[in-house]
């Protein structure tokens, strides 16, 4: 059993600095991701590699130390599991071949998930095995209603209209869909945390196109779900949400019952998550992934102003939303220093 500051934060103990680490920590600003990514052509081979993703995940640990590794993978392992047909395109991000009828739900099976992500399964044993025993490895799967998006846009979208027109018109249909992705979740979460990971995060990374009361259906309530579906194979596991660019909708994630933390997004103010959210459940985040391309005195002020904000409660430090690109890894540095130098001033 591993523990440290982060796990033992996301349990209840207050240290004098919050733990840290970043989503997307690991990937194309470091040089030596770019190195051995070029090493194979495709991206899910890439991921279905053990080597090369324990390689990728241990990356930004040796450089800079954080407090928690996010095993190397992607969202789209899940769909691409289940058989659809899911490749990457070099600056253009994912493709899928679109869900357009109800009635290819029925050729999606889950029943070969656990063996065709084996490789994912293995990468998370052997980096488990070469953390050191006080840094957290989290796994992590995409919300149903993020996956969704992805397989009925067929990839990114302006306007996400295929997969809301879906749900808004047929949500039953929308619905068998998205229980499916809620099984094939618990079971993808459930054999990481079998093979070492020490919490899982739930990235519903689209979340905030829904208007509120589709957002419930959508979103919080499969998350509950899995949570629920989660803790049933492994009832100890902390589990993290981001229902990114919500706004205040974000109240409703307040789930202690299903939720360990809730990761907030930039847009969510320091000031007003520390007052509504911080009291009811752990929150992780949220500088602006920006102000870390930025680097300087601009990213030492907003740091150390989420820090007076959040630092004095239950809080890991993290960004917004991921590590962009042209990031440069001394910032990142930076922000490491300012966190763990952060006095409190009361
Ligand atoms: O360090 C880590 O955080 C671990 C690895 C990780 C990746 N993707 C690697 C990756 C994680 C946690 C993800 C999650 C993910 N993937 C999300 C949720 C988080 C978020 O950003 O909202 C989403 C929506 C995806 C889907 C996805 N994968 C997109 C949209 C893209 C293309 C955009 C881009 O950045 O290129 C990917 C590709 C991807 N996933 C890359 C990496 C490092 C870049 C591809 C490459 O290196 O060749």
């Amino acid at each position: 059993m591993s523990s440290g500051k982060f796990l033992e934060t996301l349990a209840g103990t207050r240290f004098p600095t919050p733990p840290i680490w970043l989503m997307r920590q690991a990937g194309r600003y470091l040089p030596e991701y770019r190195a051995v990514r070029a090493t194979t052509k495709s991206f899910l081979d890439f991921c279905y590699t053990p080597e090369k993703a324990v390689e990728a995940t241990l990356q930004p640990i040796r450089r800079f130390g954080l407090d928690a590794a996010i095993i190397f993978s992607d969202i789209l392992v899940v769909p691409d599991a289940l058989g659809q047909k899911v490749w990457f395109e070099e600056g253009e991000g994912p493709k899928l071949d679109a869900l357009t009828d109800p009635v290819q739900f029925g050729q999606l099976s889950r029943a070969r998930l656990t063996g065709y992500l084996a490789p994912v399964y293995s990468a998370i044993s052997a980096t488990r095995k070469a953390l050191p025993a006080d840094t957290a490895l989290l796994g992590f799967a995409g919300a149903p209603f993020t996956l969704a998006c992805y397989m009925i846009e067929g990839g990114g979208s302006k306007d996400f209209a295929k997969v809301k027109l879906w749900a808004y018109r047929h949500p039953d249909s929308f619905a068998l869909l998205i229980d499916l992705l809620v099984d094939a979740i618990v079971d993808h979460l459930a054999n990481q945390v079998d093979a070492g990971a020490d919490a899982v995060q739930l990235f519903d990374s689209w979340a905030g196109i829904l208007p509120e009361e589709q957002l419930f259906g959508w979103s919080l309530e499969p998350m509950v779900r899995i949570a629920h579906g989660l803790r049933a194979r492994h009832p100890k596991v902390p589990i993290i949400a981001f229902p990114r660019a919500v706004g205040p909708a974000a109240l409703m994630y307040r789930r202690p019952d299903a939720f360990t933390a809730l990761s907030v997004d930039t847009g969510i103010g320091a000031h007003w998550a520390a007052q509504n959210l911080q009291p009811h459940i752990c929150l992780q985040g949220n500088l602006d992934p920006i102000m870390l391309v930025a680097g300087g005195p601009a990213l030492e002020r907003e740091a150390t102003r989420i820090l007076d904000k959040l630092g004095h409660g239950s809080f890991v430090f993290n960004l917004g939303h991921g590590v962009v690109p042209q990031t440069p890894p001394e910032h990142v540095a930076q922000l490491v220093e300012i966190v763990r130098n952060w006095k409190p001033s009361v």
